[in-house]
């Protein structure tokens, strides 16, 4: 079962510009934490008027960076394409700092949905998604090049205030225990 390390790592959240000196060392992340057709091109990301890129250096050296979150603001939605912790500083909070940024972003600019697609196998990011309420979408069958399903995670949010709207899982994932992830996901 995961367990917190020890205290948050102090880190700082800015958004990634062109002109950052970070920008190699958050391709190089991306690299190491994705696979293939998985991987973003982060010097065309920036690029993309829709895109919201926001990366985690420590406090203590901005120019160490641990943590990325790549999102796409898309009229009412903001879709979460990519959100990688460097893995020698998983398990301290950077992916959960990472992820609030993003749905506080949102809840300041009307977004109405959250949106995302994640390996139904990444019981860590599922389990992040579902610490901030996420609700369960959908299945997309052999979504990944290797074949693997795709679980469909939302949050809704108030346009107006950003608060986040409880909702219900639209499909149900059956022997999930959301307190420790463990089993198998089977759907309805
Ligand atoms: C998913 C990922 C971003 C989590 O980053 P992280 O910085 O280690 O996460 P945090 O330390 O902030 O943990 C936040 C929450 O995520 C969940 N979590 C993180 N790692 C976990 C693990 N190994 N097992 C179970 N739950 C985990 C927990 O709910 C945790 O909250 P808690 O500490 O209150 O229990 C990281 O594992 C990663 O980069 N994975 C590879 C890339 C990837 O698969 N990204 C998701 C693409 S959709």
């Amino acid at each position: 079962m995961f367990r917190r390390l020890s205290s948050p790592l102090d880190v700082t959240i800015r958004a990634l510009r062109s002109t950052d000196s970070a920008v190699p060392r958050v391709q190089q992340l991306d690299n190491r934490c994705f696979q293939g057709g998985e991987r973003s091109d982060i010097v065309a990301e920036i690029d993309r008027p829709f895109t919201y890129l926001w990366i985690a250096a420590l406090s203590a050296d901005p120019q160490c960076v641990v943590g990325y979150i790549l999102t796409w603001h898309v009229a009412d939605e903001l879709h979460i394409l990519n959100v990688a912790t460097d893995p020698d500083h998983r398990g301290l909070g950077v992916g959960h700092a990472l992820v609030a940024q993003a749905i506080a972003w949102a809840g300041q600019h009307h977004v109405q949905s959250v949106l995302l697609e994640v390996r139904r196998s990444n019981l860590a990011a599922l389990r992040l998604y579902r610490s901030f309420g996420f609700f369960l979408r959908g299945l997309r069958k052999e979504y990944y090049g290797d074949g693997e399903d795709a679980v469909e995670m939302g949050l809704v949010l108030d346009p107006k205030t950003g608060d986040i709207v409880a909702s219900r899982d639209e499909v149900r994932l059956e022997e999930v225990s959301w307190s420790n992830m463990t089993g198998v996901l089977h759907d309805k």
